[in-house]
């Protein structure tokens, strides 16, 4: 795959896809680490004497404009961290917009509107595709998070331009992901995490060839545990996963990878209402109450399998986060996590939040930008847009 920095492009105009697709509350942006995480490959183009188009998707308005959908805000924050005026396309293809952008000089940038606005780019379709391309001389997909949808903007595009590439971003998630799960140092550990087993088989699968040690806690271990023959209460549980569940299980046994499981877990009633009611072991959970998160032997477990790691790769909460009360076995993960040597990835929406709302982003060596992006790649899937980038390389 080639990326931006191999490129020309003085006098270029540049259209770069990237994914703004940040939480809002109203026009605010609630976290605008996508927008930051996407600075490096616009500076780069810029000081490279290009002019750049952007293009971007926001939540999922299904084809239609939505006001509420607008990358508006965006575009002000991203004026905000360039420091340099960023105008902003009332759409994203269209004689208008065709003119806007041609209007630029270098130096400049164009944010288009929200692409989902046209149903053309979600349908992958031709002629929308055409008409974004219409837009640069040079494609560059920078949108990791993105990169699992075969949609028009990150893979039809890049059929009607002669100079496509991927970004710095997509260059980063590349290399870190990429070599983390080909060649890793070793121990290597993955911990995996969230509520649904059935979200999460395929990449429980395609780490274990990989892997030297695999802990599953968050309500998915519930699952393993009742596979393993043991009460759990009320707690989240899929019962048509039992025998996949002890499938893995005796995997890891034959391939001689070490399992964890939590060992105690802090009981309640509610995971969004309640209050914690005690910690039991996993022998000894009552039948009218539910695991929502993981205890304090379980943390000292976890401990002491990574101290020794080379390798972490993270995905998923350990309890019902969301709720302080059930927090805590994702906070102390995320702590523990930060402190250690080894080479930390993760990745995956409620994972970066527990990070950030812990404050402790600048303490891993990698955060993905992906979320269903990330899962796919880690479950070793090929990313529709990766294929497209490395048939144009
Ligand atoms: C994400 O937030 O994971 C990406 O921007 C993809 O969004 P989507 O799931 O709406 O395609």
């Amino acid at each position: 795959m080639r990326f931006i920095d191999e490129l020309d492009l003085q006098g270029k105009r540049v259209l770069i896809r990237v994914d703004y697709n940040v939480p809002l509350k109203g026009d605010t942006i609630i976290d605008d680490n996508r927008i930051v995480q996407s600075l490096p490959t616009l500076r780069l183009a810029l000081e490279r004497g290009a002019s750049l188009v952007l293009c971007s998707h926001l939540g999922r308005p299904k084809g239609t404009p939505m006001p509420e959908f607008s990358l508006q805000p965006v575009a002000r924050r991203l004026a905000q961290l360039l420091d340099m005026d960023v105008r902003m396309a009332p759409d994203c293809i269209g004689p208008e917009v065709q003119a806007m952008a041609e209007a630029l000089v270098p130096g400049q940038v164009l944010l288009l509107e929200n692409l989902r606005f046209h149903a053309g780019e979600t349908k992958n379709d031709p002629e929308f595709s055409k008409a974004l391309a219409s837009l640069g001389q040079v494609y560059v997909n920078d949108a990791f998070g993105a990169s699992h949808r075969a949609h028009a903007s990150v893979v039809g595009v890049t059929e009607y331009m002669d100079d496509c590439c991927g970004g710095l971003l997509l260059k980063k998630e590349w290399q870190y992901l990429g070599e983390a799960l080909k060649s890793p140092e070793r121990p290597f550990v993955a911990i995996i995490g969230g509520a649904k087993v059935s979200s999460k088989l395929g990449i429980l699968r395609s780490l274990m060839d990989k892997v030297d040690s695999m802990i599953v806690g968050g309500a998915m271990a519930n699952t393993f545990r009742k596979a393993q023959g043991f009460e759990v209460g009320r707690s989240l549980v899929e019962n048509d996963l039992l025998e996949d569940s002890m499938a893995i299980m005796l995997e890891a046994q034959e391939r001689g990878i070490k399992f964890y499981l939590p060992v105690d877990f802090i009981l309640g009633t509610d995971p969004k209402e309640g209050v914690a009611s005690g910690v039991r072991t996993y022998q000894d959970i009552p039948a009218d109450e539910m695991i929502l998160d993981t205890g304090p032997a379980s943390h000292t477990l976890f401990a002491e399998v990574i101290k020794d790691a080379k390798t972490i790769i993270w995905n998923g909460p350990m309890g019902a986060f969301e709720n302080p009360a059930f927090a805590q076995g994702s906070t102390n993960l995320c702590r523990l996590m930060a402190a250690l040597p080894a080479l930390t990835i993760l990745g995956g929406g409620e994972t970066n939040v527990i990070v950030e709302q812990n404050k402790l982003t600048d303490k891993f060596s990698f955060i993905s930008t992906g979320g269903g992006s990330f899962l796919e790649f880690l479950e070793g899937k090929e990313l529709p847009a990766f294929t497209a980038l490395e048939a144009k390389s």
